[in-house]
């Protein structure tokens, strides 16, 4: 980043600021200097981790300058290193959409999957053999930075991948990001780069000592610590929390004159160019290899070496080095042909197994959940693990009173490994499955051909509300505010019993319950109201029915007109549906004949639900499926009519005003309360001109 030379006389001119401190104006080039005097120690200091001054030194020269621009405003520069510190507090995140979706990695766990995507990949290139490029796969959060014209102006959550949240203030805080950065030395106009927000272990220890020594409760893990740190209201916060970035990949760029850049043609000239404006990315961490062996070699020599590093990683990423041949390869609809995760072995640990609650599912299943002396497991405390059945049980020969091994399946989900016999004492005793339910105690039923114990009492109290809060949950109806605590609290308190109680809420009645005020109310009725114009594949997976997951739910919507259409399909009907088996058609076929469910589907259309399958009405491309559009401003780059003819082609709906009801509101020069009230409402998304385009481009 910095050659000798300019290290040298930034570190002089660093000095000489030190000895006769700036404090008039006399040109522009010393301010600027001092400016960049500071860049260049936060670089040293943040990213290489390597300081050439104190830190009381750094903070005279960050004093000198913060006087300066108290005294002349006018020459505060966005780019400035005292811009990082956010004045005020963030109002709510507004969804923006990322350039190019985000989309997540394939994983591999041993030698013979690296072998198998090794193979798929030269088949599908037709090469002999393949360059790859290894790093570390950071485990934090992942963001997307937007730099134009060398400046950073926008910072995006992942958020479902195609839109995220405008996190831009929180992210300037962490100091290993450049504000500026001179991606115009290269050509670039504007670039997305991807990358990981992280909590050094050392930060994650030193933070968890300051909130017990202030009586708060520890965080979980250095992971959870940099999620929960993006979407904090107060961006002073984010920077008490000294966090750290990783950027690893280069999504999209546009050169100043259209033609490709010579240094992004791979993966690893991108990771340098990074390195070389001052990005932290894995320039050292990465290594080249040629064919597949000295991945896997590479991969293995890393695992060992995991616990030493400062950061907590949880495997390593393998790309295909050439960008060329990444276009060769493509993506699925969920990941890169072109990259793999290598996921580490779980850690694991020993503990006892105290007792065993047994939890009745939304289905009715029985699942019986062990409950264990707390340990620490690869970052976080387990004291609870679920044991899925009977036979889990009887399989893994676990006791009460056992000794057992446990480990965090890709270091997520806690699990019993085995019980450990040879440690007993002779006092454990076995484990009695119930012949009862444990909240309605009707009695349980087991298919000769599964593993599961199940309540079949659909009105088992249990079932009815683990139903509700499926229902309203983010994968299906997504009723913001409402949440699991929600539904428990009202139920027991007799104020919802059923799926359509939800939009029959009394909210005088809520408004009276202790942690209700009118905005949380408003909110909640606010969140319901939405709800009712969720396509309907959200609302056939929220009715929870057996074996249909997201996807089947998608495939579902768009078999029919409307959801009814169900009721007069027949086995053979659902089993011509893609990824429809027979268990599935079943289960499907049973509940669209059930009276119960017919009469709640009604019930929810006169309460105002989509039941109809909006995607299928319009015509032509569909691929923005009914999502609804409005323009405001002067746009630059369409005529306003071909943008709305544009809209209209891929099956999107345009709108006359601003109301919940929108999905995307595009804005161009000069747009006015149109925005105001948009932002007001908080759900719409909010698009410029260009993102717009690139909407439309990604589904052409
Ligand atoms: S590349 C299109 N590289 O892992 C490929 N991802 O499980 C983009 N991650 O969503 C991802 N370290 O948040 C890539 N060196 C690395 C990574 C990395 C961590 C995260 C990233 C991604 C997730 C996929």
């Amino acid at each position: 980043m910095y050659s000798n030379t300019e290290t040298q006389s930034l570190q002089s001119a660093g000095k000489t600021f030190l000895a006769n401190p700036f404090t008039g104006i006399t040109d522009i080039f010393q301010l600027n200097l001092l400016k960049e005097v500071l860049r260049f120690h936060e670089y040293r200091y943040y990213v290489l981790n390597d300081p050439l001054i104190s830190d009381t030194e750094y903070d005279q020269l960050y004093k000198q300058l913060e006087a300066i621009e108290k005294t002349y405003p006018a020459w505060i520069t966005s780019d400035s290193p005292t811009q990082r510190v956010g004045s005020s507090l963030n109002q709510g995140f507004q969804t923006v959409a990322h350039l190019v979706p985000m989309l997540s990695l394939d994983n591999s766990y041993n030698a013979d999957d690296l072998n198998d995507f090794d193979r798929k990949a030269r088949e599908l290139s037709s090469s002999d053999s393949i360059t790859y490029c290894i790093e570390p796969k950071f485990d934090g959060a992942s963001i997307s930075l937007i730099y134009e014209n060398d400046l950073l102006v926008r910072a995006i959550t992942r958020g479902d991948g195609i839109a995220g949240e405008d996190i831009t203030n929180n992210i300037k805080q962490i100091r290993s990001i450049p504000l500026k950065a001179k991606f115009s030395n290269y050509g670039i106009q504007q670039i997305e780069i991807r990358g990981e927000v992280i909590m050094s272990k050392n930060s994650f220890h030193r933070y968890n000592e300051q909130l017990t020594a202030q009586g708060l409760a520890p965080l979980a893990n250095p992971r959870n610590a940099a999620s929960g740190s993006l979407r904090m209201k107060d961006p002073r916060e984010v920077g008490n929390r000294n966090l750290d970035a990783f950027l690893y990949h280069v999504s999209y760029y546009q050169s100043i004159n259209g033609e490709p850049v010579a240094e992004l043609s791979t993966h690893a000239g991108s990771l340098q160019l990074l390195w070389d404006l001052g990005f932290k990315s894995p320039q050292k961490e990465k290594r080249i290899s040629e064919g597949i062996q000295g991945v896997i070699d590479y991969c293995l020599e890393f695992e060992s070496v995991r616990d030493n590093l400062d950061y907590e990683i949880d495997g390593m990423v393998v790309k295909v080095n050439s960008l060329a041949q990444q276009d060769q390869l493509g993506m699925t609809s969920h990941h890169p042909r072109w990259a793999i995760a290598f996921k580490f072995k779980a850690r694991q640990a020993t503990t006892f197994l105290r007792g065993v609650e047994f939890q009745v599912g939304r289905t009715g299943a029985v699942t019986p959940v062990a409950k264990l002396d707390p340990v620490y497991l690869a970052g976080v405390t387990v004291s609870s693990i679920s044991m899925h059945n009977e036979e889990y049980i009887r399989e893994k020969d676990l006791k009460l009173g056992d000794q057992v091994l446990i480990e965090r399946a890709g270091d997520v989900i806690p699990q019993i490994v085995k019980s450990l016999p040879e440690l007993r004492t002779g006092t454990e005793i076995s484990i009695q499955f119930p012949k009862e339910c444990p909240v309605c105690k009707s009695q349980l039923f087991k298919e000769e051909t599964e593993a599961v114990w199940r309540c079949i009492n659909i009105e088992c109290e249990a079932q009815v509300v683990e139903r509700m809060i499926h229902f309203v949950s983010k994968d299906a109806m997504d009723i913001k505010s409402f949440g699991e605590a929600n539904v428990r609290k009202f139920y027991e308190l007799g104020l919802l019993k059923d799926i359509p109680g939800i939009y029959k809420l009394s909210f005088d009645a809520v408004s009276k319950l202790e942690g209700f005020g009118k905005k949380s109310i408003d909110n909640l009725q606010a969140a319901i109201e939405a709800s009712k114009q969720q396509p309907l594949h959200r609302l056939i997976y929220g009715l929870g029915i057996r074996f249909v997951g997201e996807t089947t739910a998608k495939t579902l919507a768009n078999a029919v007109e409307q959801v009814y259409d169900f009721h007069s399909m027949d086995e053979a009907a659902l089993l011509g549906l893609e990824d429809v088996g027979v268990k599935v058609a079943k289960s499907i076929h049973q509940f669209f004949q059930n009276e119960q469910n017919m009469q709640m589907l009604h019930e929810l259309e006169e309460l105002g639900l989509q039941i109809k399958n909006t995607k299928k009405e319009s015509s032509g491309k569909d691929s923005l499926g009914g999502q609804t559009f409005l323009f405001t401003g002067t746009l630059t780059r369409l005529k306003r009519s071909d943008a709305e003819q544009m809209v209209e082609d891929n099956g999107g709906k345009l709108l006359s005003g601003v109301s919940s009801k929108l999905n995307y509101l595009v804005v161009g020069e000069d747009a006015g309360s149109k925005l105001e009230k948009a932002k007001k409402i908080g759900s719409i998304r909010i698009l410029s001109e260009e993102e717009f385009l690139n909407l439309i481009e990604q589904n052409q």
